[in-house]
């Protein structure tokens, strides 16, 4: 069957996060749709995820004043026009011939803030060079301190504003569906940035490839520690959900956390980011930056983060069908639907800027 090209234009019938994965569908081929798509085992997380906000209704208040209502924010140290974070995904290649340096062009220019991946497939500095806005870079625990460090200081010589260690993923999750697809990395698209691949200890005979394997050099908390306070760039961690955790994010030194479970792509059967939210809130206290991420697909659900808690959030899938569809055009594009969604839904529930939207506007159905 043959593929649709990406759009130079937005169709008229394109007004939703929805509608873009409508068009992504028509574009990517059987490969690259298993990757993006898929999730861990039987994808139970990746269904949760996208549950999680409908068992949230919005309680709105009328009448209110909301002259000069706006959507802009602060985040560690920047001011963004909005919350809406791009987060990090590998190999954009496999979505668009511009690959990551459109996700983050658009990102930019809708006044935003976007992290790239430590498995992007475009070289982070030629990723900076093309930015017009803040950019993170996602960390992976490179096998060992002075590697990972070595990787993190040559992100923040290129500009990066800030780390993200991801801490959910020491092994990959079991994808059946990129299994049944016999999904591939095209030899063109590789990991550009990780120069070295993480050094292994040699299996033991009849040791686990889990635990004798990548687990064996997975960090701990006294690596994330080390690299708090080693790095001069701030530190979120991404991948928390229980509240023990965030609590020991904090004391190992990070400024933040990233309350999610990676899209569902790791473990199956996880409650969804969602449920997380309010408990780390409330454990951290005002003041230390907290995002969550997964199946956020309208604005309001943007709202209903923020009501439970969030600072911000990150979008993931919605923005590589976005780039599939339309490159850096329907990465910004999108953006302005769910910034526009997230305006209206704040009017209706009479909130004029990100503080005004309080716990008490969204009830659990
Ligand atoms: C991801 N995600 C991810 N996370 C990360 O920390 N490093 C990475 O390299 C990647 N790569 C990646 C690839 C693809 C194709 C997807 C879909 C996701 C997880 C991502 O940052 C984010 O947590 C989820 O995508 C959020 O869920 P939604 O918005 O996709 O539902
Ligand atoms: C993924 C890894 C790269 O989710 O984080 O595909």
């Amino acid at each position: 069957m043959s593929r649709l090209a990406p759009l130079n234009e937005i169709p008229a019938d394109l007004v939703s996060a929805r509608d873009y994965e409508r068009y992504a569908l028509e574009r990517l081929d059987g490969n690259a749709l298993a990757y993006l798509q898929g999730g861990a085992g039987d994808e139970l997380t990746c269904q949760a995820n996208l549950q999680a906000w409908q068992e949230w209704a919005l309680l709105p208040r009328m009448l209110r004043d909301l002259r000069g209502g706006h959507t802009r924010c602060q985040l560690l140290g920047d001011s963004l026009q909005h919350p809406i974070v791009l987060a990090p995904i590998a190999y954009q290649h496999l979505f668009h011939a511009e690959g990551e340096r459109a996700s983050a062009l658009a990102a930019g220019v809708m006044g935003g803030a976007a992290v790239l991946s430590s498995f992007a497939s475009t070289r982070l500095e030629e990723v900076a060079e093309v930015a017009q806005g803040p950019l993170w870079f996602q960390l992976y625990w490179q096998g060992s301190g002075p590697a990972t460090l070595a990787l993190a200081q040559r992100a923040e010589a290129a500009g990066y504003r800030a780390l993200v260690l991801t801490v959910d993923a020491p092994v990959s999750g079991v994808r059946n569906r990129e299994q049944r697809a016999g999904f591939r990395l095209p030899p063109d698209i590789r990991a550009v940035n990780l120069e070295q691949a993480v050094q292994l200890l040699p299996l033991p005979e009849g040791g686990s490839a889990v635990f004798n394997g990548l687990m064996a050099v997975a960090p701990g908390w006294q690596d994330v520690a080390w690299l708090c306070q080693h790095s001069r760039l701030p530190v979120l961690l991404k991948g928390i959900l229980h509240v023990e955790d965030a609590r020991l994010a904090v004391e190992a030194g990070a400024a933040g956390v990233i309350v999610s479970n990676h899209g569902g792509r790791v473990l199956d059967s996880q409650w969804p980011a969602l449920r997380s939210l309010a408990s780390i809130r409330a454990e951290l206290g005002a003041g230390v930056p907290v995002l969550v991420d997964g199946g956020i697909r309208r604005g309001s659900d943007v709202f209903k983060a923020l009501a439970l808690g969030a600072d911000a959030v990150l979008i993931g899938r919605p923005y590589a069908h976005a780039l599939a569809t339309a490159g850096a055009l329907g990465v910004a594009h999108l953006l302005r639907l769910l910034r526009e969604e997230l305006e209206v839904t704040m009017a209706l529930c009479g909130c004029r800027d990100l503080s005004g939207i309080s716990g008490e506007m969204v009830q659990r159905l």
